[in-house]
């Protein structure tokens, strides 16, 4: 971004910003203390140190890691390093990642992987859709995860106008899926308008082969998207609002609200525990620091457990509370076993021994 309009966006960014302070203080938790709350033995994760934005664990235990997103305000600590997906073995006592090597004619150079989900067919080959942003731009990357080789191989770029800024994605076949577009402007200058401002056009792409179409709209920067258990609901996270919406998957996939719930915080991503069917979810603690990015004071983490999220009985929990002294801007959460494993959207993973209860 030029330096104009950096000073353009600040311009509008702090005009915004006094006319509705009580409001977005606590919008971006400028005024918020954190007590430190700890699950049980938390450590971090070897090897990660640019960001693990979005994680997904397949059935046997391998977490696939999304890191070095490069995102327009926020911070960055590897700009001149390529995005990369690292797989962690959580059967490991000590968890270390591993980068995953691409191959097969893919642009690595300009990777910058956001949103990530997994699927399995039938055979047991495992599908990963990556959404990047190469050169500021939006696509969802098809690769097929190779675990005796330790690579990704490219199989497919999707592109399509009706996924113009995606954030994060679910697969629901081999060739279909739910995207989450986080915004409806292109330009730096205009989002940020529409963030700090009451618009809420981002919307719910479902894409298959056959048809693409907008399944939801209204919401003020959707984020993480979910599916149910039972494969019935979808969990989408509206970042802006700090809610996270309950739809109905109708025959024709439209999307049709069930409920909301409201989190108290701008959420990111959403992970379903595959056990319960609990939905796990990261958040930043306060968005001001994280736009300021001063390393003396920054930005923490949260992790919230949703219960019974179906049910009239929802129960949310703060599992994890951080200042940033050991981890910067949570962006995901999510459970194998007794072993919770929180990503960032640009800092280090952690992974935490839950206390059974
Ligand atoms: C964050 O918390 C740690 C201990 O929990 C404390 O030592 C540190 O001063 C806090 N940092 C800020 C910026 O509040």
């Amino acid at each position: 971004m030029g330096r104009v309009l950096q000073l353009a966006v600040l311009t509008v960014f702090l005009a915004l910003l006094a006319y509705q302070l009580p409001d977005l203080g606590n919008k971006l938790g400028i005024f918020e203390e954190a007590v430190p709350i700890e699950p049980g033995n938390c450590h971090l994760i070897k090897g990660i140190e640019y960001g693990s934005e979005d994680i997904n664990i397949l059935p046997g235990g391998l977490a696939l890691i999304s890191s070095g997103l490069k995102y327009p305000m926020l911070p960055n600590f590897a700009p001149d390093q390529p995005g990369k997906i690292f797989l962690v073995d959580l059967n490991n006592p000590t968890l270390k990642a591993v980068e995953l090597r691409i191959a097969r004619g893919f642009d690595v150079e300009s990777f910058n992987p956001h949103g990530l989900s997994t699927y399995i067919e039938e055979d047991g080959t495992v599908l990963v859709f990556v959404v990047n942003h190469p050169q500021m731009t939006s696509t969802v990357e098809l690769f097929k995860f190779e675990e005796e080789q330790l690579s990704l191989i490219h199989l497919k770029t999707i592109r399509h106008e009706l996924l113009y800024n995606v954030n994060d994605i679910v697969a629901l076949s081999s060739e279909s899926f739910y995207a989450t577009n986080d915004h409806y402007f292109f330009n730096d200058f205009l989002k940020l308008i529409e963030f700090f401002t009451v618009l809420s056009w981002g919307n719910v792409i479902y894409y298959s082969a056959l048809e693409v179409k907008e399944v939801a709209t209204g919401y003020g920067f959707p984020n993480g998207i979910a599916i149910s258990l039972d494969g019935k609901y979808i969990f989408l996270a509206e970042t802006a609002a700090f809610k996270i919406h309950v739809m109905e998957i109708k025959s024709n996939y439209m999307l049709t609200p069930v409920k909301s719930l409201n989190v108290g915080i701008g959420l990111d991503n959403l992970e379903v525990d595959p056990k319960t069917g609990d939905v796990w979810t990261g958040a930043c603690l306060s968005a001001w620091k994280m736009f300021l990015n001063n390393p003396e004071n920054p930005t923490g983490s949260e992790v919230i457990k949703i219960e019974n999220i179906l049910s009239k009985d929802v129960r949310m929990t703060q599992v994890y509370l951080n200042n940033g002294s050991v981890l910067q801007g949570a962006s995901v959460a999510t459970v194998y076993k007794n072993k919770l494993l929180i990503g960032t959207i640009f800092h280090k993973a952690l992974h935490c021994e839950l206390v059974s209860s």
